[in-house]
């Protein structure tokens, strides 16, 4: 224990301090096909992807990354099999709970976005636990987006603006940039810099709509449970050759 804590493991020497982004989102895909490669069932897959995400996490604090995103269930992945919906929900609930511990020592600052209420209340429960106890951690700050989606996360925002309105709290024009992000599950999180998506797969899939309105994108084929410390090296290296112009010249 005392070992796995300590082990810092150094940044490598060609990714430069300054030119590392401060917040990387990632799209966890491909757990599935890992396991299906395998001739295991898809779930095998998901058990792995959390050991990936273990790892990553641990990579950005080790190399100074400020904030980790993860996407682990969309809005629109209730439309998968039964089984498959409940072993994540359990699969979630037993990876807070056994980590905890572990994310309090590291000094993480854990938080969960995405219609939170429509969990099961036992996952519920861990995840208000978990959001508490680190809320005052001063380490990295690590997002998970369950039950998350873009649209309803926007669509959700503007009902809880629309109420100051009619309540005489708020007027229209008053709306603006600012006002809305503060409506936003990730409110006080600063935009990603670099989005990361696995398995080759081109698209967003309804997550961060707003949020990666400037974000570089990488997209790697290697599957989400063979992400490790090398790929991410890897798509640190491609973004620090980037040139994020912001629509500037
Ligand atoms: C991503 O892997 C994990 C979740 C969406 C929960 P998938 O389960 O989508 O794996 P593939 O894309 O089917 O291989
Ligand atoms: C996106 O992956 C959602 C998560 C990684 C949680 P999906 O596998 O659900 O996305 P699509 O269906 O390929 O767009
Ligand atoms: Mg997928």
């Amino acid at each position: 224990m005392i070992a796995k804590l300590t082990a810092l493991q150094q940044r490598p020497a060609d990714l430069v301090g300054d030119r590392l982004p401060k917040h990387v989102a990632v799209i966890m895909d491909g757990n599935g096909r890992w396991a299906k490669r395998r001739g295991m069932p898809r779930i095998m897959g998901h058990r792995r992807g959390v050991d990936t995400l273990k790892a990553l996490l641990r990579c950005c604090d080790d190399w100074g990354i400020g904030a980790l995103t993860a996407y682990a269930f969309s809005t629109e992945n209730w439309g998968r099999p039964g089984e498959e919906v409940d072993f994540l929900m359990t699969l979630f609930e037993r990876v807070l709970r056994q980590e905890l511990q572990e994310l309090m020592a590291k000094n993480v600052r854990i938080r969960f976005v995405g219609h939170l209420q429509a969990l099961p209340a036992s996952l519920q429960t861990e995840i208000e636990r978990a959001m508490l106890d680190t809320q005052d951690n001063q380490g990295i700050q690590f997002t998970i987006a369950t039950n998350y989606g873009g649209r309803q996360e926007i669509i959700q925002a503007c009902r809880a603006i629309a109420v100051q309105i009619q309540q005489g709290n708020l007027a229209p024009e008053e709306i603006d940039e600012a006002i809305f992000e503060r409506h936003l599950y990730t409110q006080g999180l600063e935009d990603p810099d670099l989005l990361i998506r696995t398995s080759g797969e081109m698209r967003i899939s309804n997550f961060l709509l707003w949020q990666l309105a400037y974000a570089e994108m990488y997209i790697t084929e290697t599957l989400w449970p063979d992400f490790d410390r090398d790929a991410f090296h890897q798509a640190l290296l491609d973004y620090q050759q980037r040139h994020r112009r912001f629509g500037k010249l």
